[in-house]
């Protein structure tokens, strides 16, 4: 999908063919591909949000994501045994770090085969699955789609089974295509045949009776292959050879994936190969509903518009650069426009050593993603919180924590994202589309349309430089104003601190946080009021169970809207359901309070309150008291 800005309106082009785009000196693009259909949008915006909220509307828009996909992850290639994997878990308890989700990668299969485990380093992976759900924490591992073809007769029941049902992608003379992948040789499933989906499930299945896994990671689905084409080549056809190339990788349609002459079930795979991710992360979701009853947690590399239906995405092998952690916030930004929200990068990097300083910033900058993964690659020392100095394990912890307690506000916007195709993580330009100096912001981003986050980007620094849009902002730590003309600042930015700053007439829910969402969840809200000029502010939160299917569609949530006017807050529940009401309202603090009350009530009762008078426009009310919506 390519979307190109034409003075007032959008114009897009879907397609699934190999393509390229080059960029031409003048104000001009040149797309050419070689199949598919020209399939072309026009958006009539009036702004970039807009624009993006109609493509939405086309391709579907993003799933509700189950609630504990948004708390931390840990991962690494190369934990060598469950055991290993599993004292990582008890040392970030041990430590008091938050962490939902323990991730695998390949080394926890048998020889590198799909819905195995290695009996002998990883006998222990059952036990430490049944640990993680009694401490409220999941699992995900890997699975790759490339099936193992050459495992003696009988032994090996995805391929025996998917031979026998014809699930694997052929060459033309109808024999199955192998190539390459982590297991040696592999067919390759054909993800455009429903059979092939009741087969993936079935295994699925069989697995989970043995190991009770929560979601899946599925990798190396673009389809990769470590040699060009197949085992065999591929024929030479115009399929293979056509009269022009798109300037990819190998020159050839072929290298390091299928022959593009490979048939399967919908098409060639010359037609289908950019859908593979796409309808793997189908598959794979499905499976899951249908096994577990809940929502599907599915991360994948490869996508395709309409990914976010099914899955998230993170972005890929990256490293432990400076570099790479500033350019993963484009990344995350455009995956958010193309409505896969649920985006993170490798946090503190994949391949290369990280330093703990770069992790420690990377952390802070994590804690900001949507979707936060810290993942290694094999044969690099560890990078995870406990493995670092007491200083930096703090940091990062803290920086966990705050997530954790921005909660509530996260999966609001999830909501916002599910039911309007709004961002969750959103450039500057999309909420100040007159302020032509938001355009090429790309080293702070917004979470909604009122959270600023103004991370550390560069080594051996303790201030960043951020730019503020007109208008009053808060810190939000202390409700410090910063009243903006439209200019650059230079904050504060010790090891321990990631600067966030609440924009004027927001009301934002957060919760005490906890060492796993399961438990935070659960705790009272802490409303967190930004006036404007004119004492006015308003937000809202949507809450269910957190894992339930179509809770929207089934009026099993509920929907709150706070609004302040005149030096009164009022909660107007929207919507309300008896599984989602039990949260209560504990304290409210109001940024920018200008006079010290003398009376504060809460339901026309007195109630206790604290005022700080730290700057003449940003004084904090805080108010203690315990509020049920029902
Ligand atoms: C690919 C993935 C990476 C993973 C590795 C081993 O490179 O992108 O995340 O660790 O394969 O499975």
């Amino acid at each position: 999908m390519l979307c190109r800005l034409y003075g007032v309106f959008y114009e897009c082009f879907v397609n699934v063919g190999s393509a390229d785009v080059a960029l031409q000196p003048g104000p001009a693009i040149t797309w050419r591909t070689i199949g598919g259909i020209l399939d072309f949008y026009v958006f009539l915006g009036p702004d970039p949000a807009s624009v993006i909220g109609q493509y939405l509307e086309v391709v579907g828009y993003p799933t509700m994501p189950v609630y504990w996909a948004l708390g931390y992850h840990l991962c690494r290639w190369g934990y060598g045994s469950s055991n290993a994997t599993w004292d990582v878990v008890k040392n970030m308890r041990n430590y008091g770090i938050p962490q939902d989700v323990q991730w695998n990668d390949i080394d926890y299969m048998d020889r590198s085969l799909d819905f195995t485990f290695d009996p002998a380093a990883f006998s222990t992976l059952p036990d430490m699955v049944k640990d993680l759900h009694s401490h409220g924490q999941r699992y995900v591992m890997m699975l790759d789609p490339g099936i193992s073809s050459v495992q003696p007769e009988g032994g090996y029941w995805p391929y025996d089974e998917g031979l026998r049902r014809g699930v694997f992608i052929n060459h033309t003379d109808g024999s199955t295509l192998i190539g390459k992948v982590w297991p040696g040789l592999t067919a390759f499933p054909d993800f455009s045949d429903d059979v092939t989906h009741e087969w993936w499930y079935d295994n699925l299945k069989r697995f989970h009776d043995k190991v009770p896994f929560d979601g899946l990671w599925i990798d190396m689905n673009e389809p990769s292959s470590f040699v060009d084409g197949s085992t065999v080549g591929c024929p030479d056809t115009e399929l293979e050879n056509p009269p022009y190339t798109p300037g990819i990788l190998g020159g050839l349609l072929r290298a390091k994936t299928l022959c593009a002459s490979a048939v399967q079930k919908t098409s060639s795979h010359y037609n289908m190969h950019s859908l593979y991710g796409l309808l793997e992360a189908k598959a794979s979701a499905c499976a899951l509903k249908r096994m577990l009853g809940k929502r599907a947690f599915v991360i994948s590399r490869s996508t395709f518009p309409s990914q976010g239906q099914y899955s998230g995405h993170w972005l890929g092998d990256n490293r432990s650069h400076w570099k790479d952690m500033y350019t993963s916030i484009a990344g995350m930004l455009t995956f958010n426009l193309l409505g896969v929200p649920l985006v993170g990068a490798d946090v503190c990097g994949f391949s290369e050593q990280t330093e703990e300083e770069l992790c420690v910033r990377w952390t802070q900058l994590g804690a900001f993603y949507p979707f936060t993964r810290n993942h290694n690659a094999i044969d690099q020392k560890p990078q995870d919180p406990p493995a670092f100095s007491p200083l930096a394990r703090s940091a990062m912890k803290q920086s966990l924590l705050l997530r954790y307690s921005l909660f509530p506000l996260l999966y609001t916007l999830f909501h916002r994202a599910h039911t309007h195709g709004h961002t969750v993580a959103r450039p500057l330009l999309f909420e100040f589309p007159k302020d032509v100096r938001t355009y090429g912001i790309d080293r702070q981003f917004l979470w909604g349309k009122s959270l600023i986050v103004t991370p550390v980007l560069d080594p051996g620094v303790d201030f960043v430089v951020g730019y503020f849009p007109q208008g009053l902002w808060y810190d939000y730590y202390t409700g410090d104003s910063i009243r903006s003309k439209g200019e650059e600042l230079r904050l504060k930015a010790p090891l321990e601190h990631i600067n966030l700053h609440l924009r004027e007439g927001a009301v934002i829910p957060t919760q005490r946080p906890n060492t796993t969402l399961f438990v935070s969840s659960g705790q009272p809200l802490h409303l967190v009021s930004s006036l404007s000029e004119d004492g006015s502010a308003g937000g809202e939160l949507f809450w269910d169970d957190g894992e339930t299917i179509d809770t929207l569609e089934t009026d099993q949530y509920a929907h709150i809207v706070f609004t302040v006017v005149k030096n009164t807050m009022t909660s107007e529940v929207l919507h309300d359901h008896v599984e989602a009401s039990y949260i209560t309202v504990e304290t409210a603090s109001f940024y920018g309070v200008k006079v010290e009350p003398t009376r504060v009530t809460v339901n026309s009762q007195d109630a206790a309150f604290t005022y700080r008078a730290n700057q003449v426009r940003a004084a904090v009310l805080t108010i203690k008291h315990l509020i049920k919506f029902r």
